[in-house]
């Protein structure tokens, strides 16, 4: 008897996610600026953060599910969500270019590292999409394959923090100094990332622990 409960399509569910968080993050600038905002702005204002939401959500996780068995059914998300992750990102610096840099070229020496580390984090989830094929993880080994994604996502997300901080700053210090009640949204999806990398810092410290832990019990047992 054929099952009437159709397949979980996971493309199709960070699609539709990526849906509802755009236009509120869209929504949310906008009511936060206080200015007119163009419309482009706008929509690349959620396209930028939900995309850098996503690959923080792909990182993150890993991190989860070593923890607790909850998160595991997630796992086979991480792809997708670093994907279309990365895909939105590509746009914010395709567009981001069009409409803030070639506008005004002296952003690139006022915003030099901004600048750098954003398209040099853009260029290292490049990597990471260009070696999510199948035959890579069969010629690399998945053990291999996956601590390179690793090394490689973690460095870009790192890079794309930075740039985050570099690029905002001012707004966040202008709003620190106004009365104004709610956050940038750039200051909020920074926080986010920043719990991604400090909770990944944690696992790292307890694996090495653990490690170090088993090890010495291992000598004790041989001797
Ligand atoms: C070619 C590469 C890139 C370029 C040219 C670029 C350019 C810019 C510029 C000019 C800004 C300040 C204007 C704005 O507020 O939107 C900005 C902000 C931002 N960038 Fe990038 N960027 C690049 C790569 C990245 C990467 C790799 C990430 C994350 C992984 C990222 C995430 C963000 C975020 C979240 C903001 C704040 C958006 C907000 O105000 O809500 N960017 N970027």
């Amino acid at each position: 008897m054929t099952s009437l409960k159709s397949k979980p399509n996971p493309w199709k569910d960070i699609i539709l996610f990526s849906l509802t968080t755009i236009p509120l993050f869209s929504v949310y600038y906008v009511g936060t600026v206080y200015k007119s905002v163009p419309p482009i702005e706008m929509v690349l204002k959620g396209f930028t953060n939900t995309g850098y939401l996503l690959i923080g959500f792909s990182l993150l996780l890993g991190s989860l599910a070593k923890f607790w068995n909850f998160f595991d059914k997630f796992l086979h998300y991480r792809k997708q969500l670093g994907i279309v992750g990365f895909i939105y990102i590509l746009i914010h610096g395709f567009i981001g270019t069009i409409i803030y840099i070639l506008p005004n070229p002296a952003i690139l020496w006022t915003n030099y590292w901004a600048i750098a580390l954003g398209v040099s984090g853009l260029y290292i989830l490049f990597i990471c999409y260009a070696i999510s094929e199948i035959v890579v993880i069969q010629k690399l080994g998945p053990k291999n394959w996956r601590r390179l994604m690793r090394y490689l996502s973690y460095t870009a997300f790192i890079l794309g923090t930075i740039h985050i901080y570099l690029a905002k700053l001012p707004v966040w210090q202008n709003y620190i100094n106004s009365e104004i009640v709610f956050p940038p949204l750039s200051l909020i999806v920074f926080s986010f990332g920043l719990v991604v990398l400090l909770f990944r810092f944690y696992v790292f410290i307890y694996d090495a622990l653990h490690l170090g832990h088993n090890t010495v019990k291992a000598v004790i047992a041989k001797n």
